[in-house]
């Protein structure tokens, strides 16, 4: 690896484009991503050909997918100028080195990947009995490792990919090694303290559930949704004390409300002193103030689309930059480098 011009360590992030986001993605991955802007230098992919490994025969939804993902990262505050956010179809070096890292990859280290057997298994309406779905973390690794990357941010059920993307790493560095330098790092996972976000049926917030607040709701349909989100079942008549440490709605405000207002409901729901509506009431009071300044960002975007196709085709050009340059060294190291050598007199 050439050494980077700047000291900052580099994260590579994806997501797959399943429409609009919900609070869930929120705090389980998108505020954290916002965070670390500010100190590492941060390459974020929306991973279509990812979505088309499930959703193959469907990609009517794929292209308005991928451009919701992309605003809703524009809302929360993902700043285009700092870090490359592109659509991974538009970087096709991906795919190159997707393909090289397949010549290496053991089957068995796939058919190991506990998201690939549990899909197998729970997903039956679709026939995933394909070599793009086996080959979902190998894609995967090429997408990290292209960027050379430092640091993953990810929750916990995608730490496996990440530790496979080292697995791969290793095996190639050990193969095409030349003149001592590897090429690539073993990139690290940065879990994301993940605050569980329940849905407004109490389960945990997603989009399969039909449970979601998205990011995109306006004032009277969150206010509408929390209206109907499960409470403390143990507090049935309002004379009832209960506990926000069992409740849903609890757990909205330790995420989203200030202090004295987490206090207020501690204090008024365990002594009855306050109705479920009137929590609910603050609760979406709290969301609201945060998703406002988000949904102002985002449709300064919506009503000028071309904005945001000018930054895919910018991000696009700055990551293409870099995995090229990554593949000239994988090229180098493989011996398929078109760089014509002299032949050597003897
Ligand atoms: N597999 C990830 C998910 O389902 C999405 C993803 C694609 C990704 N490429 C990535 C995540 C690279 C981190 C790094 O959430
Ligand atoms: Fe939940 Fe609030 Fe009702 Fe207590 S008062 S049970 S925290 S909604």
């Amino acid at each position: 690896m050439p050494p980077r011009p700047n000291q900052l360590k580099r994260v590579l992030s994806g997501m797959r484009p399943t429409g609009k986001l919900h609070l869930g993605n929120f705090v389980g991955a998108l505020d954290n991503w916002v965070r670390m802007q500010d100190q590492y230098e941060c390459f974020f992919c929306v991973a279509d050909w990812h979505a088309l490994t499930t959703d193959y025969a469907d990609t009517s939804k794929l292209k308005s997918n991928s451009m919701e993902v992309m605003l809703d990262w524009l809302a929360a505050g993902l700043d285009p100028e700092r870090c490359p956010m592109f659509i991974q179809s538009h970087v096709p070096q991906h795919a190159e080195l997707h393909l090289l890292f397949s010549m290496i990859t053991p089957l068995g280290w796939l058919e190991r990947v506990p998201t690939y057997k549990e899909q197998r298994e729970n997903i039956t309406e679709k026939d995933l009995g394909t070599y793009g779905f086996l080959g979902y973390p190998v894609l995967q690794s090429a997408d990290i490792l292209i960027y050379q990357a430092d640091f993953v941010p990810v929750g916990e059920d995608q730490v496996p990919h990440v530790e496979l993307t080292r697995e791969i790493a290793r095996r190639f560095n050990m193969f095409y090694t030349r003149k001592n330098t590897s090429v690539f790092p073993e990139p690290q996972p940065l879990l994301t303290p993940a605050a569980k976000l329940p849905g407004t049926d109490g389960r945990k917030m997603s989009k399969s559930y039909g449970n979601t607040i998205l990011m995109t709701d306006p004032e009277p349909m969150v206010r509408q949704k929390l209206k109907t989100m499960v409470t403390d079942p143990a507090r049935v008549r309002r004379t009832d004390p209960g506990n926000p440490d069992v409740c849903p709605v609890g757990d909205l405000h330790k995420i989203f409300s200030d202090r004295e207002t987490i206090a207020k409901v501690n204090e008024g729901c365990r002594s009855a002193g306050i109705g479920c509506i009137e929590c609910k009431g603050w609760a979406a009071d709290s969301l609201v103030s945060i998703l406002n300044p988000m949904q102002e960002r985002r449709k300064k975007y919506e009503d000028n689309p071309r904005l945001a196709w000018d930054i895919l085709e910018a991000g696009a050009a700055r990551a293409k930059k870099v995995a090229s340059a990554t593949l000239e060294e994988v090229r180098e190291a493989m011996g398929t480098s078109l760089d014509y050598e002299p032949p050597r007199n003897s």
